[in-house]
């Protein structure tokens, strides 16, 4: 079993999938399939897009087994008063600025439940966020 760990910085789009990359590299090297790969990196991507573009400040830690890879994304920020809702496509509160950015769509949270086995997100208004996914590497 590895472990690995992620900071991400709340409003800092240019480093937006540092751990996205990373994670893909790791599972490279031990050969998971790529299209369980390709799975791994848009959920954990667009999990970092949400806390730059909604929250202060996260973290991300990855724990990779023989049989899968299990993610935890925990920030500090507004949080999330109805998780049903952001769920939904097309819902989003991104700001303005980040709209301007390219993101925004609603999409991120639809894409990350269709491409993981397990999620469940718990989250505090006014205190932060916490989604744990995992992904299974064989079917
Ligand atoms: N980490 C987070 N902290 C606070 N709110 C979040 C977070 N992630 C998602 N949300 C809320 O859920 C909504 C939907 O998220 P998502 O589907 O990724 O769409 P988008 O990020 O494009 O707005 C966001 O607009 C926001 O209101
Ligand atoms: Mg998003």
């Amino acid at each position: 079993m590895m472990d690995f760990e992620f900071d991400i910085e709340g409003g800092n789009f240019t480093r937006a999938g540092t751990a996205s990359s990373a994670v893909k590299k790791i599972l490279n090297q031990l050969n998971v399939d790529y299209s369980v790969i390709k799975r791994v990196v848009v959920a954990l991507y667009e999990a970092e897009v949400n806390v730059v573009a909604h929250a202060y400040q996260g973290k991300i830690s990855a724990q990779v087994e023989v049989e899968g890879i299990t993610v935890v994304v925990e920030d500090e920020g507004p949080g999330i008063a109805d998780i049903e809702k952001a769920m939904q496509e097309g819902y989003s509160t991104a700001s303005d600025r980040v709209r301007e950015m390219g993101f925004g769509a609603g999409m991120g949270l639809p894409n990350i439940k269709r491409n993981v086995d397990q999620l469940n997100i718990t989250s505090e208004v006014g205190k932060g966020t916490r989604l744990e996914f995992r992904v299974n590497f064989s079917q």
